[in-house]
């Protein structure tokens, strides 16, 4: 056996960065929320190749004062925390005092910073955890920080990282997080010189999933809000049934605006959707959750990503009742029978379009003029073959010749191929089919809940 020895600071330091920094996204995780504890209103991230060659952050918050700089980058250094008693009490993202040594051990970091009391700015470089210059220059107000060839002294981790295009992704993810996470900060993302995403910090948390998941998601959200007599209080959006997803990626919640995971309010969410959504759907949301901190223990991960809640079993029922009555109060589901309708085989795709909102002023207009409210009544009736047919196919989606675990698990009941189109298949309970569609000469999945809730959404749009 080797000898004993202490571990010399610096390769104590490279141990330590292991932890927090993964990847090219656990710089910009630790940089932005930096940026948010000091208070930015706007923050820009722009990464060239994922990340791994160029990391600049910039944010117009407080800025470090420059005898404090060098101090910053120290182990367990941080401005948040003074005393173990403050972590019962945290409201900072950060408290740990580890993220820029950790940073600054396995990167090449560059910082720029200016307080807004000081005439000047700072410039400090910082490389695998060794001063290398601390200067005045012009700055504005603000922290500014560029981050150089990731784990350039530590190769063999180096090697652990993906493709610059599947780096970019993690980043992308994180940055709609942020966002979406902190609705009163504007956030800018370049990669390459393409900006991602681009929000306008009008504290509109609406606006933001608009602008990151498009107009199909924000026409189908359920708005939430609900105060606890403990002072816990959930506010947000959770998306109908009808957009729900095959992964847990469109699951997002934020407990005082972290982003965590947690295997209660997962279950509490999912629970409450349960007889919505077919199975091995899960469904969209954005909530944020509003803790008093005393019910929280947030130092139970590196990353911040678990928490620990003191009481479980009130969170779980707290979340499920809110959700559940949010879906119950609203009609998701319209009781049509559809019958045989489903044995279409091909679906003639017909020029005949469902009513866009301006039109509804058009044809109400239309109904004054005229008298009559044949429209209106037209749209009460059961659907029609051809409408159902229509439907069906605009809620359908393609689907690959290989399936996917996750589609053949939906369809995993199927066994009855449906006559002349071999690749044609629907699961007996008459939720689901495949149907080969000869005009596109693709397999198309229809889902019933999607057709009728489609169709409920044309029966109300008058
Ligand atoms: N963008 C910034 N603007 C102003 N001050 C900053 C900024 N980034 C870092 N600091 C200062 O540097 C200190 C050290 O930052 P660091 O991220 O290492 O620790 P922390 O945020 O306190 O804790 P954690 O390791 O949990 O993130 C912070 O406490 C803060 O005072
Ligand atoms: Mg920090």
């Amino acid at each position: 056996m080797n000898k004993i020895v202490v571990l010399d600071e610096q390769t104590i330091d490279k141990i330590a960065a292991g932890e927090v920094i993964e990847r090219p996204s656990s710089i910009v995780k630790e940089l932005v929320e930096n940026a948010i504890d000091a208070g930015a209103t706007a923050v820009t991230v722009e990464i060239k190749e994922g990340g791994i060659s160029f990391i600049r952050i910039t944010d117009n918050g407080s800025g470090i004062e420059a005898e404090q700089i060098p101090t910053a980058f120290l182990r367990h250094a941080t401005s948040k925390i003074r005393t173990a008693e403050d972590l019962l009490d945290v409201t900072s993202l950060g408290f740990r005092g580890e993220a820029l040594s950790s940073i600054a051990a396995v990167c090449q970091v560059e910082l720029i910073s200016k307080t807004p009391e000081s005439l000047t700015g700072t410039r400090y470089l910082i490389e695998g955890g060794k001063e290398k210059s601390l200067e005045e220059i012009g700055a504005p107000s603000g922290t500014t920080f560029l981050v150089r060839n990731i784990f350039y002294n530590t190769p063999a981790r180096k090697k652990f990282l993906k493709t610059p295009q599947t780096e970019t992704g993690y980043i992308s993810e994180l940055m709609e997080r942020m966002a979406l996470s902190h609705p009163e900060v504007s956030f800018k993302f370049i990669a390459g010189s393409q900006v991602k995403l681009h929000t306008s910090g009008n504290h509109r948390l609406k606006d933001i999933i608009y602008n990151i998941y498009g107009r199909d998601i924000t026409n189908n959200l359920l708005e939430v809000e609900k105060t606890f007599e403990n002072g816990m209080k959930i506010t947000g959006f959770i998306g109908k049934p009808v957009i729900s997803r095959g992964n847990r990626n469109f699951e997002n919640y934020f407990v005082n605006g972290r982003y965590i995971k947690s295997k209660i309010i997962s279950k509490a969410i999912e629970d409450a959707y349960q007889s919505f959504m077919m199975k091995h759907k899960y469904p969209f949301t954005v909530l944020h959750f509003q803790i008093d901190t005393e019910m929280l223990d947030i130092n139970v991960h590196p990353t911040k990503m678990e928490l620990r809640f003191a009481e479980n079993e009130k969170l779980y029922e707290d979340v499920y009742h809110t959700i559940l009555n949010t879906l119950s109060h609203k009609e998701m589901i319209v009781q049509v029978s559809v019958g045989k309708e489903e044995k279409e085989e091909c679906i003639q795709e017909k020029k005949e379009s469902l009513p866009e909102p301006f039109e509804k002023n058009r044809i109400s207009s239309m109904q004054m003029v005229s008298g009559q409210d044949s429209v209106i009544q037209e749209r009460e009736a059961q659907p029609s073959r051809e409408k159902l047919s229509l439907l069906a196919h605009q809620t359908s989606v393609p689907v690959k010749k290989q399936l996917s675990e996750e589609d053949t698990r939906a369809i995993r009941e199927i066994h009855r191929p449906i006559r002349h189109h071999p690749g044609s298949q629907k699961d007996l309970s008459g939720r689901c089919s495949l149907l080969y569609h000869q005009k596109s000469q693709t397999h198309r999945l229809h889902r019933l809940p999607d057709i009728l809730w489609k169709w409920n959404r044309w029966r109300t749009a008058a």
